[in-house]
């Protein structure tokens, strides 16, 4: 059986961006996969966090993985910083990775443009992700189109590692939705949704309360036109509208763009507003379920006895590979 990786930051709660662009795919491909999901704590602290948020935050996002859908007894749900091979790894791909190339990654442009004490960890994040996802034999990840640039780096470093140690890497591939792949903020439709946006009503979370979430729709950005149609150039905020739909609803965008051929966008956005309500409610009633159940914690132990068996073993090979400390087996 094929290997899948893949991580979320707790860096916030989820959006609808990370769900459809990468749980909904989760769900869809535990079954003929072995899955690893992790809660990927270390990457998040590359920004100031509020510790007690964090922690709440990491508790949530394992509670969200769960009540989307992932099934504890087929894949493995584990918080990163409970299994050191990570960091550990870290340290050695951050050796073979050169500055510029870390440099060049759009997320680190991003997200160091215009501010003071930019963290180095902010650089070196790639490495650190790479080492996730080389830990275990990876054969697929699959992410939301922002990744991956990441991606392609985690596989330029592996293929150098193996060139320049030992052949022991696996050089993963990447999975990319056809459909939602980038969620865009309701609020500026060129740019992503993401759950760190300071703008509330540019992102829907998973947690929204349905009025919450039905004002948030009500005041996406559309255009002055009247027709809904995907057209990503011209009408990014309709087509964005479109894409959720579709995701959520199962319509293809073509039978969409038929069904409102005729009405405006006031019918457009509260039957989408509906949809999106029906979608998240049985998530949320799962996820307050979990919350305060000890459950999770017995989930979450269980992941990070399951992790730290294989990811300590393929770093003791990176580490006979390298010649770091003693020759061990
Ligand atoms: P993160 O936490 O920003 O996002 C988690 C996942 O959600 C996807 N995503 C989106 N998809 C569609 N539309 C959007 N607006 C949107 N926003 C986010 C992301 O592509 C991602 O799949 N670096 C990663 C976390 C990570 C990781 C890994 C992922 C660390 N190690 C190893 C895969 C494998 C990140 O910041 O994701």
């Amino acid at each position: 059986m094929k290997t899948i990786f893949s991580g979320i930051q707790p860096s916030g709660t989820i959006t609808l961006g990370n769900y459809i662009g990468a749980l909904n795919q989760f769900v869809e491909l535990q079954d003929d996969y072995n899955c690893y999901f992790c809660i990927v704590d270390q990457h998040a602290i590359t920004v100031p966090q509020d510790r007690l948020v964090l922690r709440n935050n990491i508790r949530s996002l394992a509670a969200l993985y769960i009540a989307v859908g992932i099934n504890p007894e087929k894949a493995t749900l584990f918080i990163q910083s409970e299994v050191p091979a990570h960091a550990q790894g870290a340290w050695m791909m951050q050796c073979i990775s050169y500055i510029g190339e870390l440099e060049r990654m759009t997320q680190f442009k991003d997200k160091s443009a215009g501010k003071d004490g930019v963290s180095a960890a902010l650089l070196t994040y790639p490495p650190l992700m790479a080492t996730d996802i080389l830990l275990y034999g990876t054969d697929l990840v699959p992410v939301g189109e922002d990744q991956k640039q990441h991606l392609e780096l985690t596989r330029d470093l592996a293929e150098r590692f193996n060139k320049k140690y030992n052949d022991i890497l696996t050089i993963p591939e990447v999975r990319i939705p056809k459909v939602g792949a980038r969620i865009m903020s309701l609020q500026e439709p060129t740019k992503k949704m993401s759950k760190s946006d300071p703008n509330k009503k540019a992102t829907i979370t998973l947690l929204d309360e349905p009025s919450v979430i039905v004002k948030k729709i009500k005041s996406a950005v559309t255009d002055s036109e009247g027709i809904v149609k995907f057209d990503t150039e011209n009408k990014p905020g309709v087509s964005n509208l479109l894409s959720i739909y579709s995701i959520l609803s199962g319509k293809s965008i073509a039978a969409l763009e038929e069904m409102y051929e005729s009405k405006g966008y006031g019918d457009f956005k509260s039957d989408l507003a509906e949809v999106v309500v029906e979608a998240i409610r049985p998530i949320q009633e799962k996820y307050n379920e979990l919350m305060n159940s000890p459950e999770l914690d017995e989930i979450l132990d269980l992941g990070a006895e399951k992790a730290n068996k294989v990811a300590s073993k393929m770093l003791k090979k990176m580490e006979n590979a390298m010649g770091l400390g003693r020759k061990r087996r």
